[in-house]
């Protein structure tokens, strides 16, 4: 994208950063993880400063880091430091124990606490400040995520009048779900504060819409476009969109191509010859339907025998928010299911599921996108899921099938190239499996040929223009209207 006229400053709960303690002393590196990848370079080119919790205490000393890492990086960072209650409150509490399985339809798992509202409040506000405290009259915000919805509705009681784009990462749920929220009305008026909303999926921006337009009463649709719909609220228009986030196609594309991954890859499958590999990769997260995906695969075997020995899960699970009771619910039950399936089925030199709870290095997660013949991504609910289009960029033969859930919001741009399952249809499902694993050659190479074309076009830097590129145009609205005034 070309280089913007302004500052760019990124607002994010999290610091694209993990900062540790080691036998050296204190280090700074880099985080992982889409938004990183995507923001980074743009960041660079346009003077960028990043504000967010750097995710630990005061003990590190975050000045000499964060100037070390500025010189590196080619951009700064700003930190919004919190405390232990604060982190439990805000994060732990109603980021990751309301909002979160809210915004994935699963009631079931909410916890509504009015305290853990209030320091919700708080640190938002806190943010603002933040955002405040460094920000000049030409830079353009950008806040991201739900941890920090009404961050737009701070900097407008303190009087900030510039533009402020808002992206949800996660589903917007309908309203007959949202309404359960009991500060819902507060939450929407203060999303309706940003001058562009940008969704995930078409459907995430409808939702969105008929909550706004049934709990605010005082707004409109003044225009709707097929990318944006512009709505009246008081005396300000506000845009909401839908712009479906991706990944750096060509640094997976290349990546998987290299020596060092190969390698790794052709290690991987060596162990396991003569048979097809079922991948899943998932953060632990209820979300994520890896129980459900069990059972899918125990069916499978039950249903298709021809499978046994011809097929092995591998299921990997990166530890996350080990605080959440039921992320360590979840833990135990998923050990229990592996061990039985495991137990059930387990032949002289054949394993059914190899299951690893732990992080990969990059190398073995791009060999595992490149050994596995089959990608199993069933989330019961998700904004993208972006292993599925990291899997499709390292299928560099052309040769991988992607067995991808109805409910994954990557579904609206991959669901005719992938066989698209409902995860909660156990039945339907390990006929999915049976159907990729008899897949013919040349099927494969159709599908995963127009998926990877279609990622390769519409790729992350694209997405980043089109949110900034849309973020100027309200900018350039809004000062000619005010110029008019
Ligand atoms: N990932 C990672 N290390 C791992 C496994 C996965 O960094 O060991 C990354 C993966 O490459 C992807 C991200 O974690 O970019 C997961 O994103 P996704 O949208 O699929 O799910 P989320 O975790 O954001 O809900
Ligand atoms: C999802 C959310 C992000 C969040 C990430 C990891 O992708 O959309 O906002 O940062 O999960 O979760 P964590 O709670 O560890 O930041």
């Amino acid at each position: 994208m070309n280089t913007l006229s302004s500052r760019l400053i990124v607002v994010s709960n999290r610091l694209p950063i993990v900062v540790s303690s080691t036998e050296e002393g204190w280090k700074i590196s880099p985080g992982s993880g889409g938004l990183v990848t995507a923001l980074a370079p743009v960041m660079k080119q346009n003077r960028g400063l990043w504000i967010g919790w750097p995710g630990c205490g005061d003990e590190a000393p975050l000045q000499e880091l964060f100037a070390r890492f500025g010189q590196e990086e080619g951009y700064r960072l700003h930190p919004v430091p919190l405390t232990e209650e604060e982190v439990e409150r805000y994060y732990w509490g109603f980021s990751n124990e309301t909002l979160w399985p809210l915004f994935h339809d699963l009631l079931g798992n909410c916890n509504f606490s009015l305290d853990n509202w209030k320091t919700y409040v708080q640190v938002n506000e806190r943010f603002a400040q933040a955002i405040i405290e460094v920000c000049e009259p030409a830079d353009i915000l950008w806040v991201h995520d739900y941890q920090l919805t009404l961050v737009g509705s701070c900097l407008r009681a303190h009087g900030v009048t510039q533009t402020v784009g808002y992206f949800h990462h996660i589903p917007f749920p309908s309203l007959d779900l949202f309404r359960r929220l009991p500060w819902g009305r507060e939450l929407i008026r203060g999303l309706m504060e940003y001058d562009l909303l940008g969704f995930q999926t078409l459907q995430d921006r409808r939702n969105f819409i008929h909550c706004v337009i049934s709990l605010v009463p005082d707004t409109e649709v003044v225009r709707r476009h097929r990318r944006h719909t512009t709505l009246r609220y008081g005396a300000r228009e506000v845009r909401i969109g839908h712009y479906p986030i991706s990944i750096d196609f060509n640094e997976f594309n290349d990546a998987a191509a290299s020596k060092e991954v190969e390698e790794a890859a052709w290690f991987l499958h060596e162990n396991l010859q003569e048979r097809q590999l079922l991948l899943g990769i998932d953060r632990l997260d209820y979300t994520k339907g890896i129980p459900e995906r069990l059972l899918a695969y125990e069916r499978a075997l039950e249903k298709y025998p021809e499978l046994k020995q011809k097929i092995s899960l591998l299921q990997v699970v990166v530890p996350s928010r080990t605080m959440v009771p039921d992320y360590r619910d979840l833990k135990g039950q998923l050990d229990q299911l592996t061990g039985r399936i495991n137990a059930r089925f387990s032949e002289y030199g054949w394993i059914p599921v190899h299951y690893v709870y732990r992080s990969l290095d990059r190398v073995q997660l791009l060999a595992h996108y490149r050994a596995s013949e089959i990608a199993f991504i069933t989330p019961l609910r998700d904004g993208m899921n972006l292993v599925a289009k990291e899997y499709c960029a390292s299928s560099i033969n052309n040769n991988g099938v992607l067995i991808l859930s109805e409910f994954a919001g990557a579904a609206d741009q991959m669901g005719k190239q992938a066989l698209l399952v409902n995860p909660y249809d156990i039945e339907g499902t390990a006929d999915a499996i049976y159907r990729a694993f008899t897949m013919s050659p040349s099927e494969r190479h159709r599908r995963m040929w127009a998926l990877r074309a279609d990622i390769r076009r519409n790729d992350v830097h694209r997405w980043v223009s089109r949110f900034v590129e849309t973020l100027q145009r309200s900018r350039k609205k809004s000062e000619n209207s005010a110029s008019k005034n």
